[in-house]
């Protein structure tokens, strides 16, 4: 294995910032006084001048092995000196074959087939494409229908959009996917507050899928798309029970049922897929971020062998799925992918998370009863803290949190409106467990 060459951190704020449009932030608030970001090492941030931030986010819940780690810096490194690029229309590398097997071996039961993207969303929008195209090649065409839920989040597609349920994402892109309806979200503060872990009340929110079947009849209906657990509308674990009975529905039913396991895959629940955790098998997982510990661009779909089967008809020169990018399966992204998940299972990544998510929720729950918290979630490595908005605007406590950690306490952590969300590297320690909850703590009084 070659060693990774290091080069030390050299960036100094630029002169300019107004050329780049910042994504999903307050772009004039930002440049005001900006949060730069030059360096990173395992559990850290490193800014341009030096100082280091734990970091409570994973950067945005993809580091899971913790940043700029040898073996994933050294693989990158070896595969852009080898071979740069290659194209999988109709050609392929060796690595691309060897990242799917091994990200189909870690996927339950018969789900043993992948589809290479770049990204979340486009894994989104691949599987959905995936369900439509799969009932039509059945002789199901009838079947458009694609069902989400409120609050979830499915990247920024338009398919990704049309069936994700948070409105802001949604309100300024015209009329979206047609054909889509959504399931309630299964969070409700009154019976839920405070939950460790998988929340007692809500599996009934399932049978409103029942609901949806009634009104628009199955024989329209393709796919249902959840998040296991919704990360990026605040840390919504799913109700005991929940996913298995939409698992029931569907099956009786014909719908293809897809996880969008983008922030649960690979450890961040404490196993490589939430599936596992819940026992549940859908019929498709979207996946990204950890895959790479977010260290090059990837995502992708594993489907289920009846799914790729039934495609594999028809002559044999003949494309089967029209759909795919550019940079499927790109080697730099596989070589990532290959020392990734051999880090993940050198250390024990994946059983690290599921042994610390005791003392992860213990020292969340920590911060109940501090001024303006509503709620408290924590499941796997990640926790929710819900704070009361300010009377002059959603959001700005959330802002101010994150600004006061970033400027003053040396964390970095995502704000999803005013609610603090934290996902760790899966390396965090104990005791930085509770570093980390000591300065969410303090900042959240700061805030009041
Ligand atoms: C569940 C889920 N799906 C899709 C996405 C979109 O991923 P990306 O930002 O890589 O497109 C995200 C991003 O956070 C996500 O949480």
């Amino acid at each position: 294995m070659a060693q990774a060459q290091r080069t030390p951190v050299t960036a100094t704020v630029p002169n300019d910032l107004e050329p780049f449009w910042l994504p999903f932030t307050a772009n004039r608030a930002f440049k005001r006084r900006p949060r730069l970001i030059a360096g990173a090492k395992d559990m850290h941030y490193i800014t341009p001048e030096g100082r280091k931030l734990i970091d409570g986010s994973a950067g945005l819940w993809c580091t899971n092995a913790g940043h700029n780690r040898d073996p994933i810096v050294a693989a990158i490194q070896a595969q852009a000196a080898e071979l740069d690029f290659a194209p999988t229309f109709q050609f392929a590398h060796p690595k691309a074959f060897e990242l799917a097997a091994r990200v189909a071996s870690l996927a339950p039961g018969d789900l043993d087939h992948v589809f290479f993207c770049n990204s979340g969303s486009e894994a989104v929008d691949t599987a959905l494409k995936i369900a439509l195209a799969f009932h039509k090649v059945r002789g199901e065409g009838s079947r458009v229908r694609l069902i989400g839920r409120e609050r979830g989040y499915h990247g920024v597609g338009f398919g990704g959009v049309a069936v994700g349920g948070i409105v802001s994402n949604r309100k300024q892109f015209g009329t979206l996917l047609v054909g889509v309806d959504h399931l309630p979200s299964t969070y409700n503060r009154e019976k839920q507050a405070f939950s460790i872990g998988e929340p007692e009340w809500g599996a009934h929110l399932a049978d409103e899928l029942d609901r949806l079947v009634a009104l628009h009849d199955a024989s329209t209906i393709a796919a249902v798309i959840v998040e296991p657990m919704s990360g990026s509308s605040g840390v919504l674990p799913p109700p005991k029970g929940y996913l298995e009975r939409l698992r029931a529905i569907c099956d009786e039913h014909g719908i293809l049922l897809i996880f969008d396991e983008v922030i649960t895959g690979y450890g961040r629940l404490g196993y490589a897929f939430a599936a596992e955790r819940y026992g549940v098998q859908p019929d498709m997982i979207t996946f990204a971020k950890g895959v790479t510990s977010g260290s090059v661009p990837m995502g992708g779909v594993v489907v289920r062998k009846g799914v790729y089967d039934a495609f594999m008809q028809g002559p044999e020169h003949v494309i089967e799925l029209f759909h795919g990018y550019t940079y499927s399966a790109h080697p730099l992204a596989c070589a990532a992918g290959l020392a990734t998940l051999d880090l993940y299972r050198a250390e024990g990544l994946f059983e690290r998370a599921r042994k610390l998510e005791k003392p992860w929720a213990d020292a969340a729950m920590g911060l109940k009863g501090l001024p303006n918290v509503l709620d408290i979630r924590a499941v796997g490595l990640t926790a929710g803290i819900d704070l009361a908005s300010k009377p002059d605007g959603v959001g700005k406590r959330g802002l101010e949190a994150l600004e006061l950690g970033f400027f003053e306490h040396d964390a970095m952590f995502r704000a999803v409106g005013d609610t603090i969300a934290l996902s760790p590297p899966l390396i965090v320690t104990e005791s930085q467990i509770g570093e980390l909850f000591g300065k969410v703590a303090k900042i959240i009084k700061a805030v009041a």
